[in-house]
Protein backbone atom coordinates (compact mmCIF):
# COMPACT_ATOMS: atom_id res chain seq x y z
CA UNK A 1 0.00 0.00 0.00
CA UNK A 2 1.12 3.71 -0.56
CA UNK A 3 1.26 3.61 3.88
CA UNK A 4 4.18 1.26 3.67
CA UNK A 5 6.00 2.40 1.06
CA UNK A 6 5.69 5.94 2.69
CA UNK A 7 7.70 3.76 5.69
CA UNK A 8 9.99 1.72 3.53
CA UNK A 9 11.24 5.39 2.12
CA UNK A 10 12.02 6.13 5.49
CA UNK A 11 12.90 3.04 7.53
CA UNK A 12 15.42 2.43 4.64
CA UNK A 13 16.84 4.99 5.58
CA UNK A 14 16.86 5.02 9.24
CA UNK A 15 19.08 1.49 8.50
CA UNK A 16 21.43 3.05 6.24
CA UNK A 17 22.38 5.70 8.93
CA UNK A 18 24.29 7.53 8.28
CA UNK A 19 27.56 9.69 9.13
CA UNK A 20 29.76 8.87 12.29
CA UNK A 21 31.63 11.65 13.28
CA UNK A 22 33.53 9.77 15.48
CA UNK A 23 36.58 12.52 15.54
CA UNK A 24 37.25 16.05 13.54
CA UNK A 25 38.97 15.06 10.63
CA UNK A 26 42.20 17.33 10.33
CA UNK A 27 42.31 19.75 7.80
CA UNK A 28 43.61 17.92 4.57
CA UNK A 29 46.86 18.91 2.12
CA UNK A 30 46.31 18.74 -1.41
CA UNK A 31 48.13 16.41 -3.82
CA UNK A 32 47.82 15.33 -7.53
CA UNK A 33 45.26 12.40 -8.21
CA UNK A 34 45.32 11.66 -11.92
CA UNK A 35 46.28 15.56 -12.74
CA UNK A 36 43.60 16.89 -10.42
CA UNK A 37 43.81 18.28 -7.14
CA UNK A 38 42.23 15.96 -4.11
CA UNK A 39 42.88 15.38 -0.77
CA UNK A 40 42.49 12.19 1.14
CA UNK A 41 38.93 12.17 2.00
CA UNK A 42 37.83 11.87 -1.65
CA UNK A 43 40.15 8.96 -2.46
CA UNK A 44 41.06 7.43 1.13
CA UNK A 45 38.51 4.08 -1.52
CA UNK A 46 39.14 4.62 -5.16
CA UNK A 47 38.98 0.89 -6.03
CA UNK A 48 35.92 0.82 -4.15
CA UNK A 49 34.36 3.79 -5.81
CA UNK A 50 35.74 3.18 -9.59
CA UNK A 51 34.14 -0.04 -8.84
CA UNK A 52 30.75 1.49 -7.91
CA UNK A 53 27.83 -0.69 -9.76
CA UNK A 54 25.14 2.39 -11.23
CA UNK A 55 21.64 0.68 -12.27
CA UNK A 56 20.43 2.05 -15.11
CA UNK A 57 17.71 4.41 -13.04
CA UNK A 58 20.46 5.72 -10.96
CA UNK A 59 19.86 9.74 -11.22
CA UNK A 60 23.64 11.26 -10.86
CA UNK A 61 23.90 14.97 -9.32
CA UNK A 62 27.29 16.11 -10.88
CA UNK A 63 28.93 19.55 -9.76
CA UNK A 64 31.87 21.30 -9.16
CA UNK A 65 31.55 21.68 -5.70
CA UNK A 66 29.53 25.02 -4.47
CA UNK A 67 27.26 24.82 -7.72
CA UNK A 68 24.34 24.83 -6.59
CA UNK A 69 24.25 20.61 -5.65
CA UNK A 70 21.95 20.82 -2.96
CA UNK A 71 19.72 22.97 -4.53
CA UNK A 72 19.11 20.62 -7.40
CA UNK A 73 19.60 17.30 -4.97
CA UNK A 74 16.55 18.80 -2.91
CA UNK A 75 14.68 19.51 -5.82
CA UNK A 76 15.12 15.85 -7.24
CA UNK A 77 13.95 14.09 -3.47
CA UNK A 78 10.83 16.64 -3.86
CA UNK A 79 10.03 15.29 -7.61
CA UNK A 80 10.67 12.15 -7.18
CA UNK A 81 9.61 11.11 -3.48
CA UNK A 82 8.18 14.10 -1.93
CA UNK A 83 4.60 13.70 -2.69
CA UNK A 84 4.56 9.76 -1.68
CA UNK A 85 6.97 10.80 1.70
CA UNK A 86 6.50 14.34 2.77
CA UNK A 87 8.36 13.57 5.91
CA UNK A 88 11.70 12.94 3.86
CA UNK A 89 12.28 16.61 4.16
CA UNK A 90 11.96 17.14 7.96
CA UNK A 91 13.39 13.86 8.91
CA UNK A 92 16.59 12.85 6.72
CA UNK A 93 18.82 15.20 6.05
CA UNK A 94 20.09 16.09 2.43
CA UNK A 95 23.31 14.19 2.57
CA UNK A 96 21.49 10.91 3.74
CA UNK A 97 18.50 11.41 0.85
CA UNK A 98 21.51 11.90 -2.16
CA UNK A 99 24.63 10.39 -0.70
CA UNK A 100 28.15 12.02 -1.85
CA UNK A 101 29.57 9.14 -3.80
CA UNK A 102 33.30 9.68 -3.05
CA UNK A 103 33.36 10.92 0.28
CA UNK A 104 34.70 8.78 2.88
CA UNK A 105 35.13 10.24 6.16
CA UNK A 106 37.25 8.54 8.63
CA UNK A 107 35.43 6.16 11.03
CA UNK A 108 32.28 7.35 9.64
CA UNK A 109 30.01 5.66 6.63
CA UNK A 110 31.42 6.38 3.68
CA UNK A 111 29.21 7.63 0.89
CA UNK A 112 29.77 4.72 -2.05
CA UNK A 113 28.38 2.59 1.09
CA UNK A 114 25.17 4.72 1.67
CA UNK A 115 24.88 4.92 -1.92
CA UNK A 116 24.52 1.18 -2.10
CA UNK A 117 22.59 0.59 0.44
CA UNK A 118 20.04 3.32 -0.50
CA UNK A 119 16.35 1.96 -0.53
CA UNK A 120 15.18 4.63 -2.74
CA UNK A 121 14.36 3.86 -7.05
CA UNK A 122 15.66 5.88 -8.17
CA UNK A 123 18.38 6.14 -6.49
CA UNK A 124 19.85 9.80 -6.28
CA UNK A 125 23.34 10.02 -6.02
CA UNK A 126 26.08 12.97 -5.69
CA UNK A 127 29.26 13.76 -7.03
CA UNK A 128 32.07 16.57 -7.93
CA UNK A 129 34.16 14.29 -10.08
CA UNK A 130 35.50 15.65 -12.79
CA UNK A 131 33.91 13.61 -16.05
CA UNK A 132 37.03 11.32 -16.56
CA UNK A 133 36.60 10.22 -13.11
CA UNK A 134 33.51 8.98 -13.41
CA UNK A 135 33.24 5.31 -11.70
CA UNK A 136 32.07 3.32 -15.59
CA UNK A 137 29.42 2.14 -14.80
CA UNK A 138 27.53 4.92 -15.28
CA UNK A 139 28.22 5.17 -18.56
CA UNK A 140 27.83 1.78 -19.30
CA UNK A 141 24.85 1.53 -17.53
CA UNK A 142 23.63 4.62 -19.36
CA UNK A 143 22.41 6.11 -16.19
CA UNK A 144 21.00 9.94 -16.53
CA UNK A 145 23.14 12.84 -15.15
CA UNK A 146 22.16 16.09 -14.24
CA UNK A 147 25.21 18.79 -14.12
CA UNK A 148 24.50 21.96 -12.49
CA UNK A 149 27.30 25.07 -13.69
CA UNK A 150 27.85 28.60 -11.81
CA UNK A 151 29.67 31.06 -12.84
CA UNK A 152 33.16 31.17 -11.91
CA UNK A 153 33.33 33.84 -9.85
CA UNK A 154 30.38 33.52 -7.67
CA UNK A 155 31.34 29.96 -7.79
CA UNK A 156 34.75 31.02 -6.02
CA UNK A 157 33.31 32.82 -3.57
CA UNK A 158 31.06 30.47 -2.48
CA UNK A 159 34.32 27.92 -2.56
CA UNK A 160 36.01 30.36 -0.04
CA UNK A 161 33.64 30.51 2.20
CA UNK A 162 33.05 27.12 2.33
CA UNK A 163 36.64 25.90 3.06
CA UNK A 164 36.26 28.86 5.83
CA UNK A 165 33.55 26.83 7.71
CA UNK A 166 34.26 23.24 6.68
CA UNK A 167 37.12 21.70 8.28
CA UNK A 168 37.03 18.93 5.68
CA UNK A 169 38.43 21.43 3.37
CA UNK A 170 41.99 22.53 3.22
CA UNK A 171 42.53 26.28 4.74
CA UNK A 172 41.45 28.77 2.16
CA UNK A 173 43.76 31.59 3.95
CA UNK A 174 43.30 34.91 2.41
CA UNK A 175 40.60 35.79 -0.30
CA UNK A 176 43.60 37.08 -2.65
CA UNK A 177 45.43 33.81 -2.33
CA UNK A 178 42.34 31.65 -2.30
CA UNK A 179 41.53 33.56 -6.00
CA UNK A 180 44.89 32.71 -7.32
CA UNK A 181 44.67 29.24 -6.49
CA UNK A 182 41.39 28.86 -7.60
CA UNK A 183 42.60 30.39 -10.97
CA UNK A 184 45.38 27.71 -11.10
CA UNK A 185 43.01 24.90 -10.14
CA UNK A 186 44.54 24.41 -6.49
CA UNK A 187 41.07 23.29 -5.38
CA UNK A 188 39.20 19.85 -4.36
CA UNK A 189 38.55 18.33 -7.19
CA UNK A 190 40.68 20.79 -9.44
CA UNK A 191 40.43 23.35 -11.92
CA UNK A 192 36.61 25.10 -12.63
CA UNK A 193 37.86 25.65 -15.80
CA UNK A 194 38.71 21.87 -16.59
CA UNK A 195 35.53 20.91 -14.69
CA UNK A 196 33.15 22.63 -16.70
CA UNK A 197 34.20 22.32 -20.23
CA UNK A 198 35.19 18.43 -19.76
CA UNK A 199 31.46 17.86 -18.79
CA UNK A 200 29.84 20.48 -21.33
CA UNK A 201 32.15 18.43 -23.89
CA UNK A 202 30.98 15.19 -22.84
CA UNK A 203 27.42 16.42 -22.82
CA UNK A 204 27.82 16.98 -26.36
CA UNK A 205 27.88 13.71 -27.53
CA UNK A 206 25.97 11.60 -24.43
CA UNK A 207 22.54 12.44 -24.51
CA UNK A 208 21.90 11.53 -21.09
CA UNK A 209 23.58 14.10 -19.62
CA UNK A 210 21.66 17.76 -18.77
CA UNK A 211 23.47 20.52 -18.15
CA UNK A 212 21.87 23.29 -16.01
CA UNK A 213 22.92 26.56 -14.71
CA UNK A 214 22.67 27.97 -10.97
CA UNK A 215 22.21 31.35 -13.01
CA UNK A 216 18.86 30.15 -14.75
CA UNK A 217 17.29 28.07 -11.71
CA UNK A 218 17.50 32.01 -9.94
CA UNK A 219 16.06 33.53 -13.00
CA UNK A 220 13.27 31.16 -13.42
CA UNK A 221 12.93 28.13 -11.13
CA UNK A 222 10.20 26.52 -12.74
CA UNK A 223 11.11 26.54 -16.25
CA UNK A 224 14.01 24.98 -15.16
CA UNK A 225 11.98 22.66 -13.09
CA UNK A 226 9.97 21.53 -16.39
CA UNK A 227 13.02 21.19 -18.31
CA UNK A 228 14.24 18.68 -15.83
CA UNK A 229 10.81 16.64 -15.94
CA UNK A 230 11.45 16.11 -19.58
CA UNK A 231 14.99 14.91 -19.23
CA UNK A 232 13.95 12.67 -16.94
CA UNK A 233 10.55 11.93 -18.72
CA UNK A 234 8.25 12.42 -15.20
CA UNK A 235 5.00 15.56 -15.62
CA UNK A 236 3.68 16.75 -12.25
CA UNK A 237 1.04 18.48 -12.06
CA UNK A 238 0.86 22.55 -11.54
CA UNK A 239 0.13 21.72 -7.72
CA UNK A 240 3.06 19.09 -7.43
CA UNK A 241 5.22 21.46 -9.23
CA UNK A 242 4.61 24.42 -6.74
CA UNK A 243 4.94 22.30 -4.14
CA UNK A 244 8.41 21.69 -5.34
CA UNK A 245 9.02 25.55 -5.53
CA UNK A 246 7.92 26.13 -2.08
CA UNK A 247 9.80 24.11 -1.02
CA UNK A 248 13.02 24.35 -2.53
CA UNK A 249 12.86 28.22 -1.85
CA UNK A 250 16.29 29.35 -0.08
CA UNK A 251 14.87 30.66 2.76
CA UNK A 252 12.78 27.63 3.34
CA UNK A 253 16.04 25.20 3.03
CA UNK A 254 18.29 27.57 4.91
CA UNK A 255 15.60 27.04 7.84
CA UNK A 256 15.20 23.18 7.27
CA UNK A 257 18.18 21.13 9.55
CA UNK A 258 17.32 18.54 7.04
CA UNK A 259 18.62 20.67 4.06
CA UNK A 260 21.13 23.04 6.11
CA UNK A 261 23.81 20.63 6.43
CA UNK A 262 23.93 21.63 10.33
CA UNK A 263 23.39 18.09 11.45
CA UNK A 264 27.07 17.97 10.33
CA UNK A 265 29.61 18.66 13.26
CA UNK A 266 32.79 19.40 10.78
CA UNK A 267 31.14 22.51 9.76
CA UNK A 268 31.25 25.17 11.60
CA UNK A 269 28.10 27.60 10.85
CA UNK A 270 29.00 30.38 13.14
CA UNK A 271 31.83 31.28 11.07
CA UNK A 272 29.86 30.81 7.74
CA UNK A 273 26.25 28.97 7.37
CA UNK A 274 25.80 26.36 4.54
CA UNK A 275 23.20 28.52 3.20
CA UNK A 276 24.90 31.17 2.77
CA UNK A 277 23.32 34.13 0.51
CA UNK A 278 21.94 32.29 -2.59
CA UNK A 279 22.40 35.24 -4.71
CA UNK A 280 24.02 35.48 -8.75
CA UNK A 281 26.31 38.52 -8.24
CA UNK A 282 28.01 38.17 -4.84
CA UNK A 283 31.30 37.92 -6.18
CA UNK A 284 31.44 42.27 -6.25
CA UNK A 285 31.48 42.66 -2.81
CA UNK A 286 34.50 40.44 -3.14
CA UNK A 287 36.66 41.08 -5.54
CA UNK A 288 38.50 44.29 -6.10
CA UNK A 289 38.39 46.25 -9.16
CA UNK A 290 42.37 44.85 -10.50
CA UNK A 291 41.21 41.33 -9.25
CA UNK A 292 38.21 41.83 -11.63
CA UNK A 293 40.08 43.00 -14.28
CA UNK A 294 42.94 39.90 -14.07
CA UNK A 295 40.65 37.36 -13.27
CA UNK A 296 38.24 38.28 -16.66
CA UNK A 297 41.21 38.03 -18.31
CA UNK A 298 42.59 35.04 -17.27
CA UNK A 299 39.24 33.78 -17.76
CA UNK A 300 38.42 34.83 -21.56
CA UNK A 301 42.10 32.69 -22.31
CA UNK A 302 41.18 29.50 -20.30
CA UNK A 303 37.58 30.01 -22.27
CA UNK A 304 39.08 30.48 -25.55
CA UNK A 305 38.03 27.23 -27.35
CA UNK A 306 34.70 26.52 -25.38
CA UNK A 307 31.22 26.92 -26.50
CA UNK A 308 30.04 27.40 -22.70
CA UNK A 309 28.66 31.25 -21.60
CA UNK A 310 28.06 32.08 -18.09
CA UNK A 311 26.37 34.84 -16.77
CA UNK A 312 27.67 36.69 -13.95
CA UNK A 313 24.98 39.44 -12.99
CA UNK A 314 21.19 39.11 -13.22
P1 LIG B 1 26.37 30.80 -1.65
O1 LIG B 1 27.56 30.39 -0.84
O2 LIG B 1 26.73 31.73 -2.76
O3 LIG B 1 25.25 31.32 -0.84
P2 LIG B 1 26.49 23.41 -3.12
O4 LIG B 1 25.19 22.86 -2.70
O5 LIG B 1 26.93 22.96 -4.47
O6 LIG B 1 27.53 23.28 -2.08
O7 LIG B 1 26.25 24.99 -3.36
C1 LIG B 1 25.99 25.83 -2.27
C2 LIG B 1 25.57 27.17 -2.81
O8 LIG B 1 24.22 27.06 -3.32
C3 LIG B 1 25.53 28.24 -1.72
O9 LIG B 1 25.81 29.48 -2.40
C4 LIG B 1 24.09 28.15 -1.28
O10 LIG B 1 23.61 29.27 -0.59
C5 LIG B 1 23.39 27.99 -2.65
N1 LIG B 1 22.04 27.45 -2.53
C6 LIG B 1 21.63 26.35 -1.89
N2 LIG B 1 20.30 26.22 -1.95
C7 LIG B 1 19.85 27.28 -2.66
C8 LIG B 1 18.54 27.72 -3.06
N3 LIG B 1 17.44 27.05 -2.73
N4 LIG B 1 18.47 28.87 -3.78
C9 LIG B 1 19.57 29.56 -4.12
N5 LIG B 1 20.82 29.20 -3.76
C10 LIG B 1 20.96 28.06 -3.04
Amino acid sequence: TASESRLQLLAGHICARRFVEMELPLRPTLFDFHGVSMTKYFTDNWDDIQNFKARPDDILIATYPKAGTTWVSYILDLLYFGQMCPERQTSIPIQERVPFLEISIPYGVKGKDLADRLPTTPRLIKTHLPVQLVPRSFWEQNSRIVYVARNAKDNAVSFFHFDRMNNMEPEPGEWSNFLQNFKEGKMVFGSWYDHVNGWWEKKQTHSKIHYMFYEDLIEDCGRELDQLCSFLGLSPSAEEKERILTGAKFDNMKHNKMANYSTVQIMDHSVSPFMRKGKVGDWKNHFTVAQNEEFDEDHKKKMKNSTLKFRTEM
